[in-house]
């Protein structure tokens, strides 16, 4: 076994015993202690990251090819101004990129913040980042609403059902707003609680005269939205 197995099998084994893994960050704590590789040192800020529940970090991580898994990740905590400070080190040589993102326990990329292109040298890459608007509703605007929903939902025309999903309307059309074509009267969004969330209901089972159940197919961006809702549902 090489350094890094051995490293690796130590990660997997904290994660399996630690208590703190299941509601916790779990990637706040430094984890590549490889002297070897290359250094990346970011600064810049950061807005939204305490946004995100437990089972997500917002990390300072390294990306090969189009796997969508971190190959290394740290995680990134803002000082109160929301400053960020901080050196990812030990990155592998088969990184071709470095990201301000958000993962999940797998260290899956859920959203990315900002990206930029990795060749491993023997100086420490600086980068900025500027301000970066990192909340967790941020993403799903973007990621959910903008991509697959807006074309219909008042981008350009008078919105389907009435309901705007466009960014600086989205939020109060949703959030403790009650559903127009749910027969129990479910709220659009019923924050705590995704399950009696009728967004919940409609992208899962097919209640609407326009099916809406093959429009999100991403697990992970289904599994998205109810955390965000069962996290209290913030902007
Ligand atoms: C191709 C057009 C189209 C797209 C894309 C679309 N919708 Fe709709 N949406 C509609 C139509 C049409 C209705 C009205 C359906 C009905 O009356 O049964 C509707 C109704 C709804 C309702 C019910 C509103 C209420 O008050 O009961 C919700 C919620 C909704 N859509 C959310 C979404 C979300 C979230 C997305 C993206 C993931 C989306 N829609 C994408 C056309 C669309």
């Amino acid at each position: 076994m090489n350094m890094k197995t051995v490293l690796s099998v130590c990660i997997g084994m904290s994660m399996l015993f630690s208590p703190a893994c299941d509601d916790g960050k779990i990637y706040e704590e430094h984890i590549s202690t490889e002297r070897e590789g290359g250094a990346v040192s970011l600064t810049g800020y950061l807005q939204g990251v305490d946004s995100w529940p437990g089972g997500y970090s917002i990390v300072l991580a390294g990306f090969a090819g189009t796997n969508e898994y971190a190959q290394t990740a740290q995680g990134i905590t803002p000082e109160k101004d929301g400053s960020v400070r901080m050196t990812l080190q030990g990155i592998p040589a088969e990184v071709t990129h470095i990201e301000v993102c958000a993962i999940n326990k797998l260290r899956k990329r859920i959203a990315t913040f900002y990206t930029v292109d990795y060749e491993e040298t023997s100086d420490t890459l600086r980068l900025d980042m500027g301000t970066i608007d990192a909340r967790m509703y941020g993403v799903i605007q973007s990621d959910v609403f903008d991509r697959s929903c807006t074309a219909c939902h008042g981008g350009s025309t008078e919105p389907a059902a009435g309901l705007y999903l466009t960014e600086e309307k989205s939020y109060t059309a949703l959030v403790g707003v009650v559903a127009d074509q749910s027969k129990d009267s479910l709220l659009l969004v019923n924050p705590g609680n995704a399950q009696e969330s009728f967004l919940h209901v409609m992208l899962r089972e097919n209640v609407l005269r326009y099916d809406h159940t093959q429009i999100i197919t991403s697990v992970n961006m289904l599994q998205l939205i109810d955390d965000w809702i069962n996290n209290g549902a913030n902007e």
